[in-house]
């Protein structure tokens, strides 16, 4: 979206969403960083790479709100959204439990679609907006151990067609970036290499944040490393 303004991160305290966050302050965005872990937000801020650290559970409907309230009162209206958190749960399908496998499902599914659904209103009425998805490989692959996590993503790419679709012609669009392995703290939690880092990808993720033309909107970007 061109002449954004004003983003939302989730997932902004390290890894990927840091990487997004800097990213996207370098362009001139007055971002806000959202994730659990306060102090990791604050490092962000502190280091320059975002302007509001406000911690939340994406998976929390109330925390959502309080994340979304906080930003239009500091910082304005939402321009973008980056849906950016994320969790990893591995193991069998008869070893991990259903609490972990709805846990997954809530933070990387269910968690777009509430902060999705807190912006849209604002971002329809100003027929002005885009949201991106952090998706992975994983979301159009088979993978061991992660039906959990391969299941949200796929849920994720989803959800983004399903968005662009209802948003088309309201001036708002979706896509979600899909990338390979980054070298991260949850990639550390897999058996796979490194192929890229966080700043790579947020590269991609700014393009589609800021620069992807509209008549993109419901695209799945890979990026492979
Ligand atoms: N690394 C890879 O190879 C790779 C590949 C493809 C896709 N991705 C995706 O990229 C995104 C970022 O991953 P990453 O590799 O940068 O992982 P990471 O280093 O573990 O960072 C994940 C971020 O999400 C936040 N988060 C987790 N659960 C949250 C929740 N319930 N509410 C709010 N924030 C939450 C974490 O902070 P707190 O724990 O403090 O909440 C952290 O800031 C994820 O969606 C991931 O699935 C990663």
């Amino acid at each position: 979206m061109s002449a954004a303004r004003t983003a939302i991160v989730t997932g902004g305290g390290r890894g990927i969403g840091a990487a997004v966050a800097r990213a996207l302050t370098a362009r001139g965005v007055s971002v806000t960083v959202c994730a659990r872990t306060a102090v990791q937000l604050e490092r962000v801020v502190r280091e320059g790479g975002a302007v509001l650290a406000v911690a939340g559970d994406v998976s929390r409907e109330e925390d959502v709100a309080r994340v979304v309230m906080a930003h239009e009162r500091e910082l304005g209206p939402v321009d973008v959204l980056v849906n950016g958190a994320g969790i990893l749960a591995r193991g069998r399908v008869e070893a991990i439990s259903p609490a972990t496998f709805r846990a997954v499902l809530d933070v990387n599914l269910v968690g777009p679609f509430l902060c999705a659904r807190a912006v849209i209103p604002g971002m329809r009425a100003r027929r002005r907006g885009r949201i991106v998805n952090v998706a992975s490989i994983s979301g159009t692959l088979g993978t061991p151990e992660a039906s959990a996590y391969n299941a949200s993503k796929w849920g994720l790419i989803g959800l983004t067609k399903c968005l662009a679709e209802e948003l088309r012609g309201d001036g708002v669009s979706c896509l979600s970036v899909s990338p390979g392995s980054v070298d991260t703290e949850m990639l550390a939690q897999t058996p796979f290499e490194p192929l890229m880092t966080a700043e790579d990808v947020a590269k991609v993720i700014v393009f589609a944040a800021l620069d992807a033309p509209d008549a993109m909107t419901g695209s799945n970007v890979e990026v492979f490393g």
